[in-house]
């Protein structure tokens, strides 16, 4: 069981298999490193120098890489390795608790590994199981509704050393909480539907794959993933770029804690999402396609790839896909490694060439240079299933639901204080209170719209509308009830960003660690209104001044809470003085002790 010393031979092993499924190109360095490390539970040094040798990269590039991302290991994280989703929504519901009790149970600290190499337990970013919380990752399997009796069960098995290939399987089972079903989830389409009315529409027209890009357009369709973008002119602008072969991505990371839509999407709509791929790809012209999938939903990958094998069987993706010659095009689906910046669409394409994922500079746009300097679009998995059904059923039919800004329905993930947490799809308009009547969120006192990048709003705008023209967002919805302190729910949020921040350029990397520093700072007790306004400076200078969505959003939470509840901010303060996070005196006690010394030159102040 004990994976601390991998012989030679297994590291070989491991290698030449993720190689054989990879091939040798340096832009497959990241899902080479991450299917080495499945046999092995880690990457020792010997892999990584294999794998360099094998891909003809620098060491120093394979060591970077395997530095960024959270779920490559560069040393053994124990035979079992449990990871809790730390949203502020697993906290909500007691995943603090259940670490504690699975830390003292099996003798483990978090953020170790146990002595004999059985055991590390840690924290890691939401998982996309928030209406399933707490929930936790064994070895990158879902374990979702942890309560006091499945943390025991956990540890038993743990301590029994039992392969997790004989745990119960009820252990790993994720249901999907679908509440209110729309245009999308109530959609019977077939595989192919989309695609052979995107062709059929070319000959009716006479314009070829131009309708389908002009159906889009018509359509209004903006992007699902958060950023709202219109989707028929990202599309057209990357077909009319010189440059092929074109690239179709589906943005799957589904990072934004409380988001977890795209996981049902994925699990039970795959052949819609792939329909709209690959209609983007006739409307593009692009012959190859990439599912940016999260690492946290590796379990839906096996399933992903048996789809994919399906529609290259019936026709659906391959050469000459629906016997339309020349219309050639398939999907690779990568797998993410726990970062959040990756979802952001040029970190992304970054990732996907092996690469650390940092955004890059723009221009140029992805549609022009995007994948390996090719023209790419990214889309999120719900734009991709909006845009099958909008060629499938017409620009009209879908202009029909939602506002006149803001057509078609979301995908929203509703979790926190409500009775009945999951996913609901409603008409873009819906207002937010008519969600919290429907989730079952009695005395709500403020709901977190998209998100820590989003809006946390109270109840005297409960009567605002989920819209592009209202409150924007790409699906988390986190129901807070009077219970909860929003201050507390900002300062987990900043812990998030300064985590989460790629480190690349000075005002996020260093902007987000002090935002935490003062927020934990007032948490214990030491704030000043000082702090507070310092606060509000930093939020707005990261605003300013970063190089990516995630530095620009990272000080949102603080500005939104300390606007709309400031007394949640004020109860923590401790003095109106400005008064140091570090408390130089108290330390120096300790010197004082050891010394012997209690004469007034000691002590900072007056002596007592
Ligand atoms: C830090 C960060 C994380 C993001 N994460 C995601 C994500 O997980 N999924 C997603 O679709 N878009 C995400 N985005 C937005 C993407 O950059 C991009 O706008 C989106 O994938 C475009 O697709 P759409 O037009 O269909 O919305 C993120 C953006 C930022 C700045
Ligand atoms: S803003 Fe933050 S996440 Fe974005 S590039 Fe800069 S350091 Fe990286």
């Amino acid at each position: 069981m004990n994976r601390v010393t991998p012989d030679p031979a297994r590291i070989d092993a491991a290698v030449q298999d993720a190689l054989r499924t990879w091939g040798r190109e340096p832009t497959q360095l990241l899902q080479v490193l991450r299917q080495t490390q499945e046999p092995l539970g880690f990457l020792p040094p010997q892999a990584l120098e294999r794998i360099a040798a094998e891909l003809e990269v620098p060491i120093a590039r394979v060591r970077g890489v395997t530095a960024f991302y959270s779920f490559l290991y560069p040393e053994s994280p124990g035979a079992y390795r449990v990871l809790f989703s730390d949203n502020v929504t697993d906290r909500m519901r007691g995943s603090e608790d259940r670490l504690r009790e699975m830390s003292q149970r099996l003798w483990v600290e978090p953020g170790k590994v146990s002595e004999d190499g059985l055991v590390s337990l840690d924290r890691t970013s939401s998982i996309g199981l928030c209406d399933h919380a707490p929930a936790v990752l064994v070895n990158g399997r879902p374990v979702p509704d942890v309560d006091a009796a499945r943390a025991a069960q956990l540890c038993e098995l743990i301590l029994a050393r039992v392969p997790l290939a004989e745990w119960p399987r009820e252990l790993f089972l994720v249901e999907d909480h679908v509440r209110r079903a729309d245009v999308i989830l109530n959609d019977r389409m077939q595989p192919g539907d989309a695609i052979r009315a995107a062709l059929a529409r070319g000959v009716a027209s006479g314009t070829g794959s131009q309708a389908t890009l002009d159906e889009i357009k018509a359509a209004r369709l903006l992007g699902r993933g958060g950023a709202g973008f219109t989707t028929g002119v990202k599309w057209e602008s990357c077909s009319r770029q010189p440059l092929t072969p074109r690239v179709v991505i589906c943005n799957a990371d589904e990072g934004e804690p409380g988001t977890f839509k795209d996981r049902l999407l994925l699990g039970r709509y795959a052949d819609m999402v792939f329909d709209g791929m690959t209609v983007a790809a006739w409307g593009i012209g692009a012959s190859r396609g990439f599912v940016y999938l999260r690492g946290e939903y590796r379990y839906l990958y096996d399933a992903l790839l048996e789809t994919l094998e399906r529609r290259r069987r019936a026709g659906l993706l391959g050469v000459a896909i629906c016997g339309q010659a020349g219309f050639d095009f398939d999907v690779q689906i990568h797998l993410g490694a726990g970062s959040y910046v990756c979802g952001e669409a040029s970190a992304l394409v970054e990732s996907l060439e092996g690469k650390r994922g940092i955004p890059r500079n723009r221009p140029p746009r992805l549609a022009e240079r995007g994948y390996l300097g090719l023209p790419t679009i990214v889309n999120n998995v719900e734009s991709y299933c909006a845009a099958a059904l909008i060629v499938l059923h017409g620009a009209a039919w879908f202009r029909a639901r939602g506002t006149e800004r803001s057509s078609g329905t979301k995908l929203l993930s509703v979790a926190g204080d409500c009775e009945r947490p999951g996913i609901y799809e409603y008409p873009l308009g819906v207002t937010v209170r008519e969600v919290l009547e429907d989730c079952g969120a009695h005395d709500a006192i403020a709901v977190q719209v998209g998100g820590p990048s989003g809006s946390c709003i109270g109840q005297d705008e409960f009567d605002r509308r989920i819209a592009f023209e209202d409150i924007e967002t790409g699906g988390a919805f986190i129901v807070f009830d009077g219970s909860r302190d929003l201050f507390e729910v900002a300062r987990h949020f900043s812990h998030f960003f300064a985590h989460e921040s790629c480190g690349f350029c000075t005002p996020c990397r260093v902007g987000t660690s002090l935002l935490r520093n003062l927020m934990d700072k007032i948490s214990a007790g030491k704030g000043s209104q000082h702090d507070l306004n310092t606060l509000e400076e930093l939020a707005r200078l990261l605003r300013n001044a970063s190089h990516c969505g995630l530095g620009e959003s990272a000080g949102r939470p603080l500005l939104g809470t300390l606007e709309r509840f400031r007394p949640a901010y004020e109860r923590h303060l401790g003095s109106p003085a400005v008064e140091p996070a570090f408390d130089l005196d108290g330390a120096l006690a300790r010197a004082r002790r050891i010394t012997g010394r209690n004469d007034p030159g000691a002590f900072l102040g007056d002596a007592p």
